[in-house]
């Protein structure tokens, strides 16, 4: 595990953007796994000013996003999709039909985990697969005690996520759907070539330090990232602030 240590949440955005920016240039079809959450808006948002400025071409990428909460509709202004089109889709040149996001509105939600993990297979994996912390270390979805063979799959919020996420749903935790789906813990580890993994904020210090130094233990998912072959950590000094190791760059 490469950790970096950002100076600000900008250059944490710049650092990852950037990791994206060179592996498109180099492979026009390349499969991206996104993630939702606060973290990597700033990510997107430099994603599309090199779009803009001619430096990253989206026509051939394809996309596989994390995960999805349970019952909301593609159009449903606090579903992921929606959130993905706001801060990312709408501003660069994706082809519709290269851009997945699990249908949380399926009522058919367990063959919609499998066609979900079945496409992923079939696009032949993910190049550089981004993904967020949660405060209590988990990733995707895969909450605390979360299997680390599980596949995509449906899955239940934890108390402290849906308190966490209640902010997107107008502070009132009621409104956060107690289901989801997401990608499984081995989905990300086999299927993903490279992991950059993104934290920003003193809220996300404990779950760093943990799944960096700490064992590795469904009680922390994130900390199975310490068994993957390539995962670049990128976390801003507030971040990385309960990191004991003193070799970081
Ligand atoms: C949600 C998402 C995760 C994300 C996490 C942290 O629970 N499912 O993929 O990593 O939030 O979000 P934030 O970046 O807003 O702290």
């Amino acid at each position: 595990m490469r950790i970096i240590v950002a100076d600000h949440y900008e250059e944490l955005c710049k650092l990852s953007a950037n990791i994206v920016k060179k592996h498109v240039q180099e492979k026009k079809d390349a499969v991206l796994g996104l993630a939702t959450g606060s973290t990597p808006v700033g990510l997107y948002k430099q994603l599309i000013s090199d779009y803009q400025s001619g430096e990253i071409d989206f026509s051939k990428v394809t996309t596989f996003n994390l995960d999805e909460y349970a019952g909301l509709s593609p159009s449903h202004p606090q579903s992921y999709n929606h959130f993905m089109h706001e801060y990312l889709f709408q501003h660069i040149n994706m082809q519709p039909g290269h851009i997945h996001i699990p249908q949380g509105d399926n009522p058919q939600l367990e063959a919609e985990c499998k066609v979900y993990e079945d496409l992923i297979r079939r696009a032949g994996g993910i190049d550089i697969q981004i993904l967020g912390i949660g405060a209590n270390g988990h990733i995707g979805f895969n909450e605390p005690g979360s299997d680390f063979e599980d596949r995509t799959r449906i899955v239940k919020l934890s108390e402290s996520t849906i308190q966490a996420n209640a902010r997107f749903f107008g502070g009132d935790p009621v409104l956060v759907p107690r289901l989801a789906i997401s990608m499984g813990i081995q989905t990300i580890l086999e299927f993903s070539r490279h992991i950059v993994l993104l934290a920003s904020g003193e809220e996300k210090a404990d779950a760093i330090q943990k799944m960096a130094e700490g064992p590795v233990t469904t009680d922390v998912p994130a900390s199975i990232l310490q068994k993957h072959h390539l995962v670049t950590v990128i976390a801003d000094q507030k971040a990385a602030q309960k990191l004991k190791i003193e070799t970081y760059s």
